[in-house]
């Protein structure tokens, strides 16, 4: 039985993508899931003498490119709607790639004021001392700022559509015109925003990055990354940090991803709408110090959010703090009993992380609120939304009940 070809892949709607896209009926099987490939080399045709060592295309040794790799990467592009795909080894090996292949000494990027750690520490801290790049880091709440900061050697503009932590909107389309302006890359960390909620490349940004290990594959149990774009750029970065740097994908955890991504738009429809109303539930808890989420009135680009996510809802990701200090928060995150205390986020479970006022490395720029209190940062997952709010409830209770009740 034949397959959608990959030209046919675009016809079919997100829903049936997210189950077939990919997938391949084994041949010698006949199994209807593609299986594992674990093998790290394939038969050479018989005069190998010709052959391009680098070809991404064509398995022939695993860290270019396997059987499952190639599946995973056609799925991708057509979930996110870009020509071509690269997958890593993990969201921060995705994100390194596109750095490493498209800047060279000399460079400028403008990069967002509140980002993933591993990327505030890319560009504050490795990329400038080692390779002289330099980066300015802006408040992607504010148009001007990312304007006044473009220099003539600016060849990259990075962001996050919702940042981690701090849930702030940047403003995807008026970022894609400040960067054709500046004859830049527009670069857009969508971890947050998987499609088909939100589709970066569609308002015309360049490359969208995913760490897989969150929403896409979604059970917490495969690490993952992925740069979409066009057939060219992702070349390019096939070519240069693929076969040459590696951070390949393991075969197993490619497969993983493949299956867990089969459910993700029922998984995200599930989860946004929770957000909403464990963040409603919070902002009105007097016991709750501060929440921010982009779902929320009180949220800074709330009318952003609703417009640019065309009101799909607004991610699942909130950040808050409870009334009280370090040992507070700690208090209130050990008397969680469905809430599950550890980094990551995107996971079928609930997901919290206590981080302090200054973040890892005081890197990023906090809000007062974030600095006063720290941060919980909640990641909903797919548990009943009621069973959410009474979990968080009763450690409110537990944790406010003996001392300094509010
Ligand atoms: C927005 C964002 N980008 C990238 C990453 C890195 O992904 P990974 O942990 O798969 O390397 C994370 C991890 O939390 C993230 O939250």
């Amino acid at each position: 039985m034949s397959r959608p070809d990959k030209h046919q892949l675009s016809t079919l709607s997100f829903h049936t993508l997210s189950v077939h896209g990919g997938n391949e009926i084994d041949k010698t099987s006949g199994a209807i899931r593609t299986p594992i490939v674990m093998a790290n080399s394939y038969l050479l045709p018989e005069d190998p003498s010709t052959m391009d060592w680098s070809d991404t295309e064509t398995p022939s040794y695993t860290r270019n490119s396997g059987h499952n790799q190639i599946g995973l990467q056609r799925k991708l592009a057509a979930l996110e709607g870009g020509e071509d795909a690269a997958v890593f080894a993990t969201g921060v090996a995705a994100l390194h790639a596109v750095f490493f292949t498209f800047l060279k000494t000399g460079d400028h990027v403008v990069v967002g004021d509140v980002t993933y750690e591993a990327v505030w520490r890319l560009f504050a801290e490795l990329l400038p001392q080692r390779y002289q790049i330099e980066a300015t880091f802006v408040d992607m709440g504010d148009m001007d700022a990312v304007r006044a900061a473009i220099r003539p050697n600016t060849k990259l503009i990075h962001t996050e559509t919702i940042a981690n932590p701090t849930t702030k909107v940047a403003d995807i389309a008026t970022l894609v015109s400040i960067a054709k302006e500046a004859g830049a890359l527009l670069t857009v960390d969508s971890t947050f925003t998987p499609p088909p909620f939100f589709r970066p490349l569609a308002l015309g940004a360049d490359l969208v990055i995913h760490s897989l290990t969150k929403y896409i594959n979604g059970h917490g149990d495969a690490m993952g990354g992925v740069v979409i774009g066009s057939k060219e750029l992702v070349h390019h970065v096939k070519a240069d940090a693929l076969v040459d740097v590696g951070g390949t994908i393991s075969p197993f955890n490619a497969w993983l991803i493949m299956r867990g991504s089969v459910t993700l738009p029922l998984r995200l429809k599930q989860q946004f709408s929770s957000a909403e109303t464990v963040a409603q539930y919070l902002a009105t808890d007097k016991r709750v110090a501060y929440v921010t989420y982009p779902g929320l009135e009180s949220h800074d680009q709330h009318e952003l959010a609703q417009k640019q996510f065309a009101g799909q809802g607004y991610g699942a990701m909130m950040a808050f703090a409870v009334e009280g200090d370090p040992d507070t928060q700690n208090r209130f995150v050990a008397n969680l009993k469905v809430i599950t205390s550890a980094v990551s986020l995107g996971h079928d479970e609930s997901l919290i992380v206590h981080v302090g006022g200054g973040g890892r490395g005081g890197s990023n720029k906090y809000p007062p609120n974030f600095q006063k209190y720290g941060h919980l940062r909640l990641s909903i997952g797919l548990e009943d939304p009621r069973d959410l709010i009474a979990d968080i409830n009763n450690a409110l209770d537990a944790t406010f009940e003996k001392s300094n009740p509010i």
